[in-house]
């Protein structure tokens, strides 16, 4: 981890208090009915695998993946579907999570794309909002904390896909 100059943003503690908070939310929000999570790949899986043992109600888990980003901590603009999800969706209650919400393309892209298979509502969890950065207009329903721009690794995220097994999360020091 000594590789580039970083300093703490949110320790692993506070990570664990915010994901309990917006499972506690969605608990309620969706009390008495089942949830089908859908995680996008790869940023979204430790947070996933963190909200889904706090949330109290049934859900089912299926992955995307979807790439918005060269090498690098610059998007491309450019979003690519590398894998599709294997649940039936329709009338289904749907909770996509994401790991973080940047210029808002692959979100977007994920909506509109899964909107078409007709489910019978569709949410938004994303554990981190930048939302200065925003190139399309997109709000997420749940997010764990709002950044200023900046480079953000660990608890999911990389750099050149590095540092994604971080139990804290990190600022890079460009
Ligand atoms: C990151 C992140 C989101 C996306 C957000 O994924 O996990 O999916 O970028 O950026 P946007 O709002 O500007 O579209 P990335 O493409 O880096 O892939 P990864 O999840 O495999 O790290």
């Amino acid at each position: 981890m000594d590789e580039i100059v970083k300093e703490i943003l949110f320790p692993r503690a506070a990570i664990q208090k915010r994901v309990r908070e917006l499972a506690d939310q969605i608990s309620k929000d969706y009390a008495g009915r089942e949830l089908v999570i859908i995680g996008v790949l790869k940023g979204a899986f430790i947070f996933m695998a963190d909200l889904v043992r706090e949330i109290s109600v049934p859900c089912r888990v299926d992955f995307t993946r979807l790439a918005s980003y060269g090498a690098g901590s610059d998007s491309s603009g450019k979003v690519v579907m590398t894998k599709d999800i294997e649940t039936s969706i329709k009338g289904k209650d749907i909770l996509i999570v994401e790991d973080i919400l940047d210029t808002g393309l692959t979100l977007q892209y994920v909506v509109n794309w899964l909107k078409e298979r007709n489910p019978n509502s569709l949410k938004i969890c994303v554990f981190l909002d930048k939302r200065k950065r925003r190139k399309v207009s997109f709000e997420a329903d749940y997010v764990g904390f709002t950044i200023d721009d900046g480079f953000v690794v660990g608890y999911g995220l990389d750099f050149n896909e590095k540092y994604r097994f971080s139990p804290d999360i990190y600022v890079i020091k460009q």
